[in-house]
């Protein structure tokens, strides 16, 4: 079994053929995944279709950084709502992105204290998007200790050195489709050398479907191409990284090792 840590099922492009995508899913054994929000709308979205899949899809709520500029004192209660909902395993994806700066610097700061503070108050983990601003993300996580909570790196892409280092103040880190990118040696040199109980697995689809399906609609079925690469690179056998993350990802989200997953596949809404 293997679980997709990070997936965007709220995203427009699966409205159409969402149940397709879960069957497939299924037959390649990854039997869980987080669908992870990014504005109000989505993280209602990504709750929504957790109801409907109970004890397969689960929900991440949060405003990213992208759109940090609409944080509010209403965003923030509305959030609450959606965080506390027994759906909800994570609060996620939160951070900073200083490749686009989609939103103001001081925006996105506000954004992402302000919700991790909110998931020390409703005991939940994190899932930290960082984009060009590791040793900006690091240090705050190291301030409002997130040890205490518990959090991941999602889609790895810093140096091997930030790598320790986020290991070290207790974060995990998720790997994607990039590990199998031709020019990733950095992100490859990472997932061989970090404790082998920070190891997750994710799609982040539809984004950064792997080799051979770069460029391409990513979906959670693509897992286990994410997994053999981890494999190779750790010189364990598919099995061994499959049991492995899955452990580390129901450790991380213990919303999820609750859920029976054989439920899941007798649900009438998996049929829809
Ligand atoms: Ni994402």
């Amino acid at each position: 079994m293997l679980i997709d840590t990070h997936c965007h099922f709220n995203h427009e492009r699966f409205a159409t053929d969402l149940d397709v995508c879960l069957t497939r899913a299924r037959q390649a054994g990854v039997l869980q995944m987080i669908v992870v929000g990014y504005d109000l709308t989505s993280s209602e979205h990504a709750v929504a279709l957790a109801e409907q899949h109970q004890g397969t899809l689960f929900a991440a709520v949060a405003i990213h950084p992208h759109d940090a500029r609409h944080w509010t004192p209403e965003a923030e209660e509305r959030l609450t709502a959606l965080a506390m909902h027994p759906c909800t395993v994570a609060i996620g994806e939160i951070g900073l992105d200083f490749h686009y700066d989609f939103s103001p610097r001081e925006d996105q700061y506000r954004a992402f204290r302000d919700q991790l503070q909110m998931a020390h108050r409703l005991h939940r983990p994190v899932i930290i998007h960082c984009r060009e601003a590791y040793p900006e993300t690091l240090a705050i996580l190291e301030q409002v200790s997130v040890a205490q909570i518990g959090g991941v790196m999602h889609c790895w892409a810093g140096t091997v050195e930030e790598a320790q280092r986020a290991a070290t103040l207790g974060l995990k880190l998720g790997f994607g489709g990039t590990l199998t990118f031709k020019n990733a040696e950095a992100i490859r040199a990472a997932a061989r050398t970090v404790p082998p109980d920070t190891l997750l697995v994710e799609t982040d689809a539809p984004y950064l479907a792997p080799m051979p399906h770069r460029g391409q609609r990513n979906e959670p079925a693509y897992v286990p191409l994410i997994a053999q690469k981890l494999a190779e690179l750790r010189g364990l056998h598919f099995e061994d990284i499959a049991a492995l993350t899955t452990r580390n990802a129901q450790t991380l989200f213990p919303g999820l090792a609750g859920a029976s997953s054989s439920e899941s596949s007798n649900s009438p809404s998996a049929s829809r």
